[in-house]
């Protein structure tokens, strides 16, 4: 896979990246993660299920990957892996993400009341977690992001921690943020507008945008234009723009999606991937997929020479923010 610049960071990525929510830990949201993942969910068989396809992402050329505190054990997952291929800086490049703690205990049914993570984005969390990502990913951490940064939490009005992630960048960790949910915009437009010492703070943005969801688009080519790396998440809505989604009423889109998969030889999962990497503000989009056969099919997407737009063949696919959202929040955790 070609190597593209970051935004203007001076690291060098692949426009498909992958991302480890879903190998991590044994539960997760997305369609069919129960049965896609198999039976033995111990950690030392999702340890070594997580290796196997990393082993088949590096082969396929992908260098960059994914993680979060709490996403389970990825972070760990991965930094064995890193170890084990003997893989050294620059050839990779590694994000992770701090403000919520992994609280699921692995189970993935949790009693009424108890999370799977939880979301704190205070100082002492953050002084927690740096160690934390460092001591697990050693030397290996590039990007460190706010987990989902809302306008709510506060967390871009944080004295203390934006001269901590300021003090983390002085030191060469480029800092970053993700954000989720119907106000991803609003929160993208304040992230450009933060400077520290002199200097905008936060050099990459990760946000939801796919088919379905393009309300961030505008804000993100803002982003891309001041320079800072677009990392686009949940390409193909947790599975929805996938052969997964078998619901009746998403039918006539699934119809659609299907001929231009036809068309250009792949499956509807690349072509929702490669409408995604056809906007011009897209640095790396994110596949989240934990079966080998799926990460293929996605890497499909880099095949697709699109001759129309796909925002012109595709043209009535998106839901409002509040629709996308609204239903992405009923996704039950399996
Ligand atoms: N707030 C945040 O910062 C945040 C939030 C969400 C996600 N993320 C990041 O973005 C990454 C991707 O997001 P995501 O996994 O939530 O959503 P996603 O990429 O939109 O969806 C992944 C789902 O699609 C399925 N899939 C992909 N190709 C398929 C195919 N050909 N056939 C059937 N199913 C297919 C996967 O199945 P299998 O798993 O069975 O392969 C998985 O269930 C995450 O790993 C994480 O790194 C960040």
């Amino acid at each position: 896979m070609d190597l593209y610049e970051f935004g203007d960071n001076e690291i060098y990525v692949t426009k498909i990246g992958l991302g480890l929510a879903a190998l991590g830990r044994p539960g997760y949201i997305n369609l069919g993660h129960d049965l896609h993942l198999g039976k033995d969910k111990s950690a030392e068989g999702m340890s070594a299920h997580a290796a196997n396809i990393l082993d088949f992402a590096w082969d396929q050329g992908i260098r960059y990957f994914d993680a979060a505190r709490s996403y389970g054990k990825a972070e760990a997952f991965l930094g064995d892996w890193v170890i084990k291929r003997n893989i050294v800086e620059p050839e990779i490049n590694i994000g992770s993400k701090w403000g919520y703690t992994y609280t699921a205990d692995w189970q993935v049914s949790l009693p009424e009341g108890q999370k799977h993570e939880v979301k704190e984005h205070s100082i002492e969390v953050l002084n927690r977690q740096i160690l934390e990502s460092r001591g697990t990913l050693p030397g290996h951490l590039d990007l460190y992001q706010i987990h989902s940064a809302t306008l709510e939490s506060g967390v871009l009005d944080n004295v203390a921690v934006l001269e901590k992630l300021a003090e983390l960048r002085e030191a060469g960790l480029l800092i970053g943020l993700s954000v989720s949910g119907a106000n991803q915009a609003a929160v993208i437009e304040k992230a450009l507008r933060i400077e520290m010492h002199g200097q905008r703070l936060f050099d990459s943005i990760q946000a939801t945008w796919n088919l379905l969801d393009q309300s961030a688009g505008t804000a993100l080519q803002a982003a891309s234009d001041a320079g800072m790396g677009v990392i686009i998440k949940e390409a193909v809505a947790n599975g929805r723009l996938t052969p997964s989604n078998n619901n009746p009423k998403f039918m006539g889109k699934m119809l659609k999606l299907q001929s231009l998969a036809d068309r250009y030889n792949v499956g509807v999962d690349a072509i929702a991937l490669a409408a995604v990497i056809a906007q011009p503000f897209v640095d790396i989009v994110l596949s989240g997929a934990a079966k080998k056969e799926h990460l293929a099919a996605n890497i499909k997407a880099l095949d697709v020479e699109w001759q129309d737009d796909p925002l012109d063949l595709l043209a009535d696919f998106g839901e409002s923010a509040d629709a996308y959202w609204g239903f992405r929040s009923q996704m039950a955790w399996n």
